[in-house]
C-alpha cells in the first residue's frame, strides 16, 4: 500500500473545491440496479470506492463508463445475483445492493460486508428489512442469500436504532415493492435525503424526505436520469479542521453548508472564524486558541462520528484538556495510539478519550487504521514539525480523491509514493 509523506509547521493557505459525497454516491450506485436502463452520476468521485462499487456492477452485468467526473451505469442486461466474496468484503456498501438487488430480481448472493475496521459492523437490521418485506434470508457461515417466493411487499418497519446503511436498504427495497412502505425512526443523515432524491429524478415516489419517517409506494418502472453528486461534508470538515490545526486561512468551494454545521459550532469554540457566500466558505482559522472541553459524536445533525480523529488531530493542537465520547461506534479510538507517536498526550478508556493539547508535535512514521484516522494523521502532520511517514494510505484514498494534491494548492508539502 502507498504512503503519504508530509512536511509540518506551515499554516495552510489558499483555495480548494470539494469533491462529491462518498456516502452519498455508493448508495446511488447500487440504486442504478434498480432500473433497466442508464443513469448517470455527475460530480461523482472518483476514489476507490466508487471504483471497488463500479467492479461489482460490472462483474452483476452492468455497464458503466466515465466521461471525467461523469459516472454512467446501464444496467438493462444485468444479469447476475451473486457478489463476488472478495469485493464484498472490500467494502461496507456492497450490502447495499442487497436490497436492490432483491428489489430488481428477488434474489441475491453475498459475503459479509468489509468496510473500516471501527468496531463490530453487524447488518442484522438490513436483513431485519427484507425478511418484514417476505424475503427468505439464509446464512451459511460468512454466506448470505436472500430470495423472494415472489415479490417483496411493502409494509410498516420501524428501526430500534438510527442506522444510515439500513434505511438506505430499506429504501432501495421498497421502491419497486409491492404496495406502500412505511419506514419509521430513519435515519436523518443528508446521504439519505440526497438517495431519495436521486430516486425520485428515476421515478420512485417517495414522501416524507428529510425526515424520520418514509413513505414510499412500490413504482414497477424507473425511468433514465441523471444526478449531481452533491459535495462531500466529511472532507469539507476535514480541510476546515486541517486548516484549524495549522492556524491557516483557506477557501473551500462548494461547500454544503447545511450539512456542517456541528462541525463549524466546534470550530467556533476553538475561536475558528468563517463566512460564507453561495458555497464559498472563507475559514480564518489564525485566532484558533480554546481547548473543546466536551464533544460527543452523535446522528445527524450531532457532530459526526466520521469527524471524530480529525477533531482529535486538532485538539493536539490546542493548550489545555478536552474530551471526546464516540457514541455510534465501539472502537473507534483507534488513531489515538498513533497520534501519540507523534508526541500527542491522549488517554482512551472505553469509548472516551482524553486530550492534552498544546505540546510539541514531531514528525514520525504512523500507520492508517481506518480511512478517516488516515486522514486524521495527516492533519496532525500537518501540524508537526519535521517529516511523517503515514503508511496504509491506500485507506486515505478510499474516500479522498487527491488529499495530496489538495493539501499542495493550499500550501502543504505532501507526497504519496
Ligand atoms: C454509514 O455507515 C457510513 N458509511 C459511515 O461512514 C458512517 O460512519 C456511519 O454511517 C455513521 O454515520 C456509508 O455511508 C457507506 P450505521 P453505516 O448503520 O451505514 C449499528 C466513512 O468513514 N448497526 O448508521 O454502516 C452500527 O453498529 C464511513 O465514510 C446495527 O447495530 O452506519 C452502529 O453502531 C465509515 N445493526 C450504528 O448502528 C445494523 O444492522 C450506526 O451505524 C446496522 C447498524
Amino acid at each position: 500500500m502507498s504512503e503519504m509523506i508530509l512536511e509540518g509547521g506551515r499554516p495552510l493557505l489558499g483555495c480548494v473545491r470539494i469533491q462529491g459525497s462518498k456516502n452519498a454516491a455508493l448508495p446511488m450506485m447500487a440504486a442504478a440496479v434498480l432500473h433497466e436502463g442508464e443513469v448517470a452520476l455527475h460530480n461523482c468521485p472518483r476514489i476507490a470506492d466508487v471504483f471497488s462499487m463500479e467492479r461489482i456492477l460490472r462483474s452483476l452485468g452492468a455497464e458503466t463508463c466515465w466521461e471525467d467526473h461523469t459516472l454512467r451505469i446501464c444496467c438493462r442486461n444485468l444479469h447476475g445475483f451473486e457478489i463476488d466474496r472478495e469485493d464484498a468484503a472490500s467494502m461496507r456498501s456492497s450490502v447495499m445492493l442487497m436490497g436492490s438487488l432483491l428489489g430488481r430480481q428477488g434474489c441475491v448472493r453475498i459475503a459479509y460486508p468489509g468496510g473500516c475496521t471501527i468496531g463490530a459492523r453487524p447488518i442484522d437490521l438490513h436483513l431485519k428489512v427484507f425478511q418484514t418485506m417476505g424475503a427468505r434470508v439464509e446464512e451459511q457461515g460468512d454466506l448470505l442469500e436472500a430470495r423472494t417466493p415472489d415479490c417483496l411487499w411493502g409494509t410498516r418497519i420501524c428501526f430500534p436504532i438510527s442506522s444510515v446503511g439500513a434505511t438506505e436498504n430499506g429504501i432501495l427495497a421498497a421502491v419497486k415493492a409491492r404496495g406502500t412502505t412505511l419506514l419509521e425512526n430513519c435515519a436523518l443523515e443528508p446521504e439519505i435525503t440526497h438517495l431519495c432524491h436521486f430516486l425520485q429524478a428515476m421515478g420512485a415516489e417517495i414522501g416524507g424526505i428529510g425526515t424520520r419517517r418514509l413513505r414510499i409506494r412500490g413504482v414497477r418502472i424507473l425511468r433514465d436520469a441523471q444526478f449531481w453528486v452533491p459535495p462531500d461534508r466529511i472532507v469539507a470538515g476535514t480541510y476546515l479542521y486541517a486548516a484549524a490545526a495549522t492556524r491557516g486561512k483557506v477557501e473551500l468551494l462548494d461547500v454544503p453548508l447545511g450539512e456542517i454545521a456541528s462541525i463549524l459550532r466546534v470550530y467556533e469554540k476553538m475561536g475558528g472564524q468563517w463566512e460564507c457566500n453561495g458555497g464559498k466558505l472563507k475559514a480564518d482559522a489564525s485566532g484558533v486558541r480554546r481547548m473543546v472541553e466536551y464533544t460527543r459524536t452523535q446522528c445527524y445533525p450531532g457532530f459526526p462520528t466520521d469527524m471524530q480523529s480529525v477533531l482529535m488531530a486538532v485538539l493536539l493542537t490546542i493548550p489545555g484538556k478536552g474530551r471526546i465520547r464516540e457514541e455510534i461506534f465501539e472502537d473507534r479510538l483507534k488513531t489515538a495510539g498513533e497520534l501519540k507517536k507523534l508526541g500527542g498526550r491522549i488517554h482512551t478508556a472505553g469509548r472516551d478519550a482524553w486530550i492534552i493539547g498544546g505540546g510539541p508535535l514531531t514528525g514520525a512514521r504512523v500507520e492508517a487504521r481506518d480511512l478517516r484516522g488516515g486522514a486524521a494523521l495527516a492533519v496532525a502532520a500537518l501540524a508537526a514539525s519535521g517529516t511523517t511517514v503515514i503508511g496504509n494510505a491506500g485507506f486515505v484514498e478510499r474516500g479522498y480523491e487527491a488529499i495530496d494534491a489538495d493539501l499542495a494548492g493550499l500550501g502543504a508539502r505532501i507526497e504519496m509514493r
